[in-house]
């Protein structure tokens, strides 16, 4: 690989010794994928960063770098932790579990995630890091990354969690894979004869394209989608590409007449494969546990923005929950929303609206919780697959519903 005089400089040492592990880090991952340089990245997006999950081990090696005075070299922003770090006891988290996502975040705060103050988040471009088209970046939150690509036309492979932190310390990563334009033509066009009217309708139809595509770059060719008239196509998408990225490994789609790149991408009609989906109630099944009783009700996976926080304070006025209903967003967009009194609406009935958590990542069980309902497929999917609890993947209304013991 091709460095230049300053990145061979940072390789040998010469800027300490987390800079050089860094390096290696971004050396060994673009020489694996074949890249002849590294590029400058405007931001960074970090992942792994629920205790839960990373462990004392990930721990230990966070207060690493730390400790060793590794600072990051670009905006970099944060995932998610397994709880609200403000109100983690409303949640049922134990003070020890608290402490310990604390030190994680402290360690990423001394190395200058969020300058200093990280807003733990999978939606980073709803609170100010969205990156201007064509413009390279390294994110590793998998819905976060197919956004960026796909509705924001920037460019950004899925980094792995040590990526994102050497990609955060170094400024660069290897140019390859998303980064190059030749990568990001569409591979498989997907017709929808579906009717699609709700959010969780293109979650659906994303899991089950994401399943059959796996890698590959979807072309949506007929999607009923109205880039200027429809207040919510950008949740739509967010929904449809957080969906194929966890059930796929879809980094990049396009939508025709929507998306910024598709009229490019279009261009391979004849090498596509098709894909013909006639109805996504089979989404919503793959991802139905059959069980009698939920006791939770979860909503914003990806994390709300500010208008699904009012569709469901609409849901709730004048209702009551029955059960526990969490909405889970970052924390300024929970600001605006409180300064909008939809969160008043959604918490005096019974609802709470939570900053910073995922509950995908979550020790649900420890929490007393079993069997969890969402509109969200890619929150379903993470609720059976990592915080192993049954799931119930249906759309909103249908959630607002269970929460208030109507069904
Ligand atoms: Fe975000 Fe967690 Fe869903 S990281 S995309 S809320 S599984």
């Amino acid at each position: 690989m091709k460095l230049t005089g300053e990145e061979r400089d940072w390789l040998e040492g010469g800027a300490g010794p987390a800079l050089k592990r860094a390096m290696e880090i971004v050396v060994a991952l673009g020489t694996i994928y074949g890249a002849p340089t590294l590029i400058p990245v405007e931001s960074v997006q970090i992942s792994g960063v629920s205790y839960r999950n990373i462990g004392d081990a990930g721990l230990r090696f966070l207060r690493q770098w730390a400790d060793e005075g590794a600072r990051v070299r670009v905006p970099t922003t944060l995932n998610p932790t397994a709880m609200d770090m403000v109100r983690w006891e409303a949640q049922g988290f134990s003070a020890d579990f608290a402490d310990k996502q604390r030190q994680v975040v402290d360690a990423f705060a001394q190395m200058g995630v969020g300058e200093g103050t990280p807003l733990p988040t999978c939606t980073p471009y709803l609170i100010g890091n969205r990156p201007a088209q064509g413009t390279h970046v390294a994110w590793a939150e998998s819905s976060a990354v197919v956004f960026a690509n796909s509705v924001l036309g920037a460019r950004t492979n899925r980094e792995g969690g040590p990526g994102a932190i050497a990609a955060a310390l170094t400024g660069r990563t290897g140019a390859y894979g998303l980064h190059r334009a030749e990568n990001r033509l569409a591979t498989l066009c997907v017709e929808v004869r579906a009717r699609l009217d709700t959010i969780s309708d293109y979650s659906a139809l994303g899991a089950i394209v994401g399943r059959r595509a796996g890698q590959a770059v979807p072309y949506f060719a007929d999607l009923p989608l109205d880039a200027v008239g429809d207040p919510l196509v950008e949740e739509k998408l967010k929904a449809l590409g957080a969906a194929m990225a966890a059930t796929g490994a879809v980094g990049l789609f396009h939508v025709a007449d929507v998306t910024p790149e598709a009229r490019a991408a279009a261009m391979l009609a004849p090498a596509y494969e098709r894909l013909v989906i006639d109805d996504v109630a089979p989404g919503y099944a793959s991802l139905s546990d059959d069980v009698d009783r939920v006791d939770l009700v979860w909503i914003g996976c990806p994390h709300a923005s500010l208008r699904e926080i009012a569709l469901v304070a609409e849901a709730l006025r004048d209702r009551r929950v029955q059960i526990p209903l969490w909405v889970t967003c970052a924390r300024p967009v929970r600001a605006i929303a409180v300064e909008q009194g939809l969160v008043s609406v959604i918490e005096s009935a019974g609802g709470r609206v939570f900053s910073d958590a995922c509950m995908g990542i979550a020790p649900l069980h420890d929490l007393g919780f079993s069997a969890v309902a969402t509109p969200s497929a890619k929150g379903a999917f993470y609720l059976r697959n990592l915080a192993h609890v049954a799931a119930r993947f249906a759309p909103l209304e249908a959630c607002i519903a269970i929460a208030a013991g109507d069904r």
